[in-house]
């Protein structure tokens, strides 16, 4: 043990040494990011071979770790931070975020409790009806933070479960009770579907209904499917709607689907992990109608709102609903605050809670509601800009309306039986991705082969657009 590296940490002179190594590391990084190849060109098992097998016995110093996350890890990334990132849904990590996770870090603040991190807890609350007013969103809702919309999304409907009269699912479990049923578009994301797996409504025990020709739910098949299963002696319990769905970001009818489940007395679940950011623009704010009517919208800054992973939020008009799903409160967790102020422990699964409040609420104040606001702004002109390319463009179409940042397209290929076209597209697809200047995904829709070109990393600009549209029209004249 040298005097650099006593028992329990670095020398606080190496810490502040090193801090400014990486830091100068990380701003060359963000700076450069442009010029790595955007996906990855690792292959599978390859990062692993170049790894140590076992840990080692002595003490490194972290200079020599760091350039091991230069030579190994740096390129073994996707780079999700790289303003030509357009696959999924674009995100991205600004400054005040990263030295958010730095504080966060060094505070290692465990926000399970009130009394273990007050100041994480009250800055939850407070920064969460922050993000409210900015979406538009009705007073009185409650906001608590969750790691992934996956998680949000199947406490909210296990708190919908635990709101069916009669059932008391959480003491007795399910086992030889009411047959649930719940509802979601056809278009929905997995993770609704997955909540229903992990909640015992099984995958049977969620009902997809079909979409209109814009991809949104269509909200009188739903009435429909509600009073078949009423007649089959089915329980309905809850719907999930999605505004902003993985592949077209269709929006389903909100208000239209309120009416069915205010009629029906089901808990209304939107889902606006990506599309709620857009709210906080003025004039997009009608993406959110209908959501006051909600029981609870999960949304992810995470996604669109210029915050890195993880940040998702759960907001619901009935917090006591899901407290008392979740809340299971042993003696070792009783304080004397219990009745002067929430832990937020007892609004999920999850005991321990990262304190990451901290690095919403530094984004919103160092680029403030306008500054946020121009950026989605910008990206909608974006997407609209290439949306205008591709309908010029006789080699391609446009397969679904662009309400914000993401555009559905495909190369034609006229001539070509579908299989074909398909294979053509993916082969167009992974020509652009292994250039390293772009990353886009894809989807399908009608049975059919389509990709898509999502905006929202906050360093995207027009040129990484339009040189996207350069490299997909040369591969497409490539593949004929
Ligand atoms: C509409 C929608 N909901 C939920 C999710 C899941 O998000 P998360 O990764 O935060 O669980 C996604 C992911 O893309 C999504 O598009």
């Amino acid at each position: 043990v040298s005097p650099d590296q006593p028992l329990g940490d670095v020398a606080v002179e190496v810490f502040r040494a090193e801090a400014h190594r990486f830091v100068d590391w990380i701003a060359r990084y963000l700076a450069e990011a442009e010029r790595l190849p955007v996906l990855s060109r690792v292959r599978p098992g390859q990062v692993a071979a170049t790894l140590p097998k076992a840990p080692p016995a002595s003490a490194e110093p972290l200079s020599t770790i760091l350039a091991d996350v230069e030579r190994v890890v740096l390129p073994g990334l996707t780079h999700w931070n790289h303003p030509g990132f357009f696959a999924y849904f674009a995100n991205s990590s600004p400054a005040p975020a990263i030295l958010a996770e730095m504080l966060a870090a060094a505070f290692n603040a465990n926000a399970m409790l009130w009394k273990t991190a007050p100041a994480a807890t009250e800055l939850e609350l407070v920064v969460l009806d922050w993000l409210r007013q900015l979406l538009g969103l009705p007073e009185g809702l409650f906001g608590v933070i969750h790691d992934t919309a996956s998680t949000a999304t199947l406490v909210a409907l296990a708190a919908a479960r635990e709101a069916v009269p009669g059932l008391d699912v959480r003491r007795r479990g399910l086992v030889g009770q009411a047959r649930l049923r719940m509802y979601a578009s056809d278009h929905a994301h997995s993770s609704v579907e997955k909540a229903g797996i992990v909640l015992g409504i099984g995958q049977e025990g969620l009902r997809k209904i079909p979409v209109d020709d814009a991809f949104r739910m269509d909200a009188a098949a739903l009435g429909r499917a509600i009073a078949k299963d009423r007649a089959a002696g089915f329980t309905p319990f809850a719907v999930t709607a999605t505004v902003g769905t993985t592949s077209t970001t269709s929006h389903d009818p909100v208000p239209a689907i309120a009416e069915v489940c205010a009629r029906e007395g089901l808990w209304l679940h939107v889902d606006t992990a990506y599309a709620g950011a857009a709210a906080a623009v003025p004039e997009l704010r009608s993406v959110l109608e209908g959501c006051e009517r909600a029981d609870s919208l999960v949304v992810n800054p995470h996604k669109w709102l210029f915050v890195p992973l993880d940040l998702s939020v759960l907001y619901t008009r009935r917090p006591e609903v899901v407290r008392g799903a979740f809340s299971l409160v042993p003696d070792y967790l009783r304080t004397p605050e219990d009745a002067l102020a929430p832990n937020l422990m007892d609004y999920g699964v999850a005991l321990g809670r990262r304190f990451r409040a901290l690095k919403l609420w530094m984004v919103l104040r160092a680029f403030g509601t306008e500054g946020i606001a121009a950026r989605l702004r910008e990206h909608v002109r974006l997407a609209r800009l290439f949306r205008s390319w591709v309908e010029a463009d006789a080699a391609f179409e446009v397969v679904a309306p662009t309400p914000l940042s993401v555009v559905c397209f495909r190369a034609r290929f006229p001539g070509q039986p579908a299989e074909e076209a398909d294979r053509r597209n993916e082969a167009l697809m992974d020509a652009v991705n292994e250039s390293g200047e772009a990353y886009l995904s894809h989807t399908r829709l009608a049975g059919r082969t389509v990709l898509r070109l999502a905006i929202g990393n906050i360093r995207t600009e027009e040129r990484h657009v339009r040189r996207a549209w350069e490299l997909l029209r040369e591969a497409a004249r490539r593949l004929g």
